[in-house]
């Protein structure tokens, strides 16, 4: 079964064609980041006009890359929520369109449940371990933090979750903070490795006894910290981008293991923009090992905004259609 999926949320357009909720076919994705990083941040207007002027591009470039026709797609799905209300329409509206003309049934995806069924993917011509269920699902982005149990594609349990700022927005406006640029998390990530280890106490909320996070203090720590201390002689912007790093993902590291261990899983899947970030990557798996928990990290292509896992877990909802 072939599934063309479409994901239009934010800034990026992409579409995908997925075989049996598996084997990628095709993954284009168009962006307009560039047209937003002058403002520190998405324009929903700007990246609404963005969507409509990629969409029909992008889609006709993701059947010709997997060498299908309309004739071989079975089913079309898109994201459906959450996100930006303009990309939002230009998606769902293309997605409709598609159904309606080639009367093949539309199926509507959760944005934040598909970033974590982009670890069950593969790659046409890869080979790639998939992780077992049930399992904990970690969807880092930049408008989410949560932390679920997923029993099976129909059944995520959502256990925890931020009380403010996403983990994702907290990494844009600290670099915003100290002047690096947008989006910040890849710009902290890199920043952070130029520090020799020098750690500035910074700490995010702790929440015992539950799995929320807050990442909203820590940010306003590292704006009062750069104005007390810009002009210290011993002053080192990669000390503070190491610091606010090191103390995100430690909370984030303890919280989504003792998830695990709580519910007895022996995997954790991560999804979202900042499952790419290095020092995630690193002590998550470094954690987990010694626990005897196996940790899973999409592709860095399929960690960001793509359509392909939208195209994935849509295999697993065939029979709810949406076609009116
Ligand atoms: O999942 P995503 O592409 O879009 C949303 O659905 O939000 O995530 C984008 C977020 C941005 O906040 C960006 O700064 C962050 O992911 N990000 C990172 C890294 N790469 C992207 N955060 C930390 N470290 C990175 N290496
Ligand atoms: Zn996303």
């Amino acid at each position: 079964m072939y599934i063309l999926g479409i994901e239009t949320s934010c800034d990026e357009t992409g579409c995908s064609i997925v075989e049996d909720g598996r084997i990628i076919h095709s993954n284009v994705i168009a962006s307009s980041l560039k047209d937003h990083a002058k403002y520190g941040g998405v324009i929903p207007e700007i990246a609404s006009r963005r969507q409509l002027e990629f969409i029909n591009i992008v889609v006709q470039e993701s059947l010709s890359q997997a060498g299908l026709r309309w004739t071989d797609i079975d089913a079309f799905s898109v994201t459906s929520h959450p996100g930006l209300i303009g990309s939002l329409l230009v998606g769902i509206s293309f997605a409709q369109g598609l159904s309606l003309a080639l009367n093949k049934p539309l199926i509507l995806i959760d944005h934040i449940k598909a970033h974590l069924y982009a670890n069950f993917l593969t790659f046409k011509g890869q080979k790639q371990e998939i992780p077992d269920l049930p399992c904990i699902g970690l969807v880092v982005s930049g408008g989410h933090s949560n932390i679920y149990q997923i029993k099976d594609f129909k059944n995520f349990k959502l256990l925890g979750q931020s009380r403010d700022d996403a983990v994702g927005e907290a990494f844009d406006k600290v670099a915003k903070i100290l002047e690096l640029g947008y989006p910040g998390g890849p710009l902290i990530d890199k920043l952070a490795k130029q520090s020799k280890g020098q750690r500035i106490p910074l700490k995010c909320a702790a929440f015992p006894d539950s799995f929320d996070f807050s990442f909203s203090g820590i940010k306003t720590a590292v704006l009062y910290y750069l104005k007390a201390h810009s002009h210290d002689p011993d002053f080192n912007k990669a000390d503070l981008a190491f610091s606010f790093q090191e103390s995100i993902i430690e909370v984030i590291t303890r919280k989504t293991i003792d998830a695990c261990l709580k519910t007895k899983n022996k995997a954790i899947v991560i999804g979202g923009g900042v499952a790419a970030n290095s020092c995630l990557r690193h002590h998550l798996t470094e954690e987990a090992k010694t626990r005897g928990i196996k940790v899973f990290f999409p592709p860095m292509i399929l960690c960001t905004d793509n359509a392909a896992m939208v195209a994935g877990l849509a295999y697993y909802f065939k029979s709810d259609r949406v076609t009116e």
